[in-house]
């Protein structure tokens, strides 16, 4: 392995995609709290670089370890780019993925495809002692009519990928990782990780 960073993450999904994402380029990831309870960050910031900062800074003052804070969203244009920021909350608090997907999919009811176009963003901050950097992936689709497909989290099962006309969870991880929003942040990282972090 070239080097090791530690994402400040609980969401296994997340965890996962970042560290197959990451393996090709030899940086293993782990995460924060496997070495110290940092409790929970809230997600306080107003766009996602603001909360994805605030978590790898968290990381990084609590165990000086090179540290990455991630924060993602789905983007609906017809919601006006709702859910955004609020993804993982959507609908409120501890509701679960298959409930944020119906509510959804019910604000979407009878609208037609052209206008069901979503984006995934995610954002990739790093804490280092030599600094702070900003990373940014998106990934643009299309909200399907109903659940397709059983890989992945989040809303991975109504998240269409429009060159193959599946879902992310229709499609499987490998193919996610390759073209996903996550994959595109996390790649531009790594390559800065070994260009300017690792010596
Ligand atoms: P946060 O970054 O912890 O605020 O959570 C972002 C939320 O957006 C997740 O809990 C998911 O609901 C959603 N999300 C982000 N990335 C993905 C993805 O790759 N697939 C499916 N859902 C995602």
């Amino acid at each position: 392995m070239s080097g090791e960073v530690y994402l400040v993450t609980r969401n296994e999904g997340k965890l996962k995609e970042a560290k197959d994402i990451l393996a090709p380029f030899s940086i293993s990831v782990k995460s924060i709290y496997e070495i110290c309870d940092i409790g929970k960050v809230e997600e306080k910031g107003e766009n996602y670089a603001h909360n994805a900062l605030l978590k790898a800074r968290a990381g990084f003052i609590n165990t000086g370890k090179i540290s990455l804070g991630e924060d993602s969203g789905l983007e609906v244009d017809y919601l006006r780019g709702a859910p955004g920021l609020y993804s993982a909350r959507f609908g409120g608090e501890n509701v679960s993925s298959g409930d944020k997907i119906s509510l959804l999919l019910k604000s979407l009811q009878g609208v037609p495809q052209e206008e069901r176009t979503a984006r995934f963003v995610c954002v990739v901050a790093l804490v280092w002692e030599g600094g702070e950097e900003i990373f940014r992936g998106v990934c643009e689709g299309y909200i399907a009519e109903e659940p397709r497909g059983n890989t992945g989290f989040g809303y991975d099962p109504i998240f269409i990928f429009p060159p193959e006309v599946k879902t992310f969870a229709e499609l499987g991880s490998e193919f996610k990782n390759r073209y996903s929003h996550r994959s595109r942040a996390f790649r531009q990282c790594a390559e800065f990780l070994i260009g300017e972090v690792f010596h």
